[in-house]
């Protein structure tokens, strides 16, 4: 699995997948994450990544060229390219899954800025365009980190605990995670469940069931 992310910020990028799970996942070989500054791929002076709309109006565009030449540089045969748009299809759990089983995939993510890319762009050179949801954020780095990071923890041998993955919230897409309690038993006064401390494993089991639909 091997994911090629083109930003203008790649600080923000390496900040976060250099550590916790992500950053496991790569030092234990289940992953290869490569970030690249798509000013590397400018050929003017000023490493020019925007410019003005045709035809006037607010904000800048990123250009076609230095995109256009990142993607021939990373492309291999089944590479996907994908890029984060609040216009996109709304990433969701199962496209998670789908995705982290496909041991082969190389993914090129273009990092979306200003008002969004040249339409050349969308229209000749991007297979999966994806949003992480209803909302406008000022850049596309967030919405990476979120595919990475939700298809990374997913792939075996990340988590080392299977069972923390297959009890967990959105698994088949409807139940919840039960509530969580650890030490102390008490704080505050706030009780940890009776049943919890009983050491019954099938009464505990039936708890946690009977608790996942109610804890949203
Ligand atoms: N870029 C800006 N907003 C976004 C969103 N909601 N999802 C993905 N990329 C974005």
């Amino acid at each position: 699995m091997k994911f090629d992310i083109l930003t203008i910020f790649p600080e923000i990028i390496e900040e976060y997948i250099n550590k916790g799970i992500v950053s496991i996942a790569k030092e234990k070989g289940l992953v290869e994450i490569n970030v690249h500054n798509l000013r590397n791929w400018t050929e003017d002076n000023h490493k020019t990544v925007d410019d003005t709309p045709c035809g006037g109006g607010p904000g800048m565009v990123l250009k076609v060229e230095p995109i256009y030449r990142a993607i021939q540089d990373l492309k291999k045969e089944n590479t996907i390219v994908a890029i984060t748009t609040p216009k996109g299809e709304k990433l969701v759990q199962s496209k998670l899954k789908d995705f982290s089983t496909k041991s082969d995939l190389h993914m090129i993510i273009l990092c979306g800025r200003y008002e969004g890319f040249d339409q050349r762009i969308h229209d000749n050179l991007v297979d999966y365009e994806f949003s992480i949801g209803d909302y406008v954020l000022s850049g596309g780095e967030l919405a990476s980190l979120v595919l990475v990071d939700g298809i990374t923890r997913l792939l075996p041998g990340v988590l080392g605990n299977e069972e923390s993955l297959s009890d967990e919230s959105f698994n088949d897409g409807e139940t919840f995670d039960y509530p969580q309690y650890t030490r102390p038993i008490e704080f505050n006064g706030w009780k940890v469940p009776e049943i919890l401390l009983s050491g019954d494993h099938e009464k505990i089991r039936q708890w946690r069931e009977s608790q996942k639909a109610s804890n949203r």
